[in-house]
């Protein structure tokens, strides 16, 4: 495993995440371990963009908990119903929000938070067990490139679920 993660000079978000994409797979595909995977990642896309908040919420019963995680402390528990997170849970569909004082319903876990990303992971049958949420403190920090490098991102991640 590489000890140092190599982030391309450029404020291109393609470009870096085409540099992290072979990187992440390098870090993750061999390590079985779906937390430190989790772990990693969240690490690796703080230190590339230098987002405001980067984690992940897993389902657990009926409810999305807190997992792995860089940045400020976070709420702990989302329902299905709520917050753009539970909307992701229930479309199945990467969410891009510019404004979150716009979308009915966000959760402001700080008020820092402007804009936002969160992206569906799924298992082997198609459901979704967790989603990947990077908060921006900038409005309108996130686009299709974002969107594309994190949905192939959580596509290296599936590949690791054993079960
Ligand atoms: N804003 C999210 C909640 C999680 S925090 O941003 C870390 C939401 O509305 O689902």
């Amino acid at each position: 495993m590489a000890e140092t993660l190599y982030i391309p000079q450029t404020t291109a978000h393609k470009e870096i995440y085409e540099s992290l994409l072979s990187q992440v797979e390098g870090l993750i595909s061999s390590e079985t371990d779906t937390i430190a995977n989790l772990a990693n990642i969240a690490a690796v896309l703080k230190e590339a963009f230098g987002f405001f908040w980067v984690g992940f919420y897993i389902k657990k019963e009926n409810q999305l908990v807190l997992g792995p995680f860089q940045g400020p402390i976070a709420c702990t528990r989302i329902n299905f119903d709520k917050g753009v997170c539970g909307y992701c849970y229930r479309t199945k569909e990467t969410v891009i929000v510019p404004n979150v004082d716009e979308f009915p319903g966000h959760i402001a876990c700080s008020s820092a938070s402007k804009s936002e990303i969160v992206v569906p992971v799924f298992d082997h049958t198609g459901e979704v067990i967790m989603v990947l949420d990077v908060d921006s403190d900038e409005l309108d920090d996130f686009s299709e490139d974002d969107k594309e490098g994190l949905e192939k991102m959580m596509k290296l991640l599936e590949k690791t679920f054993t079960v």
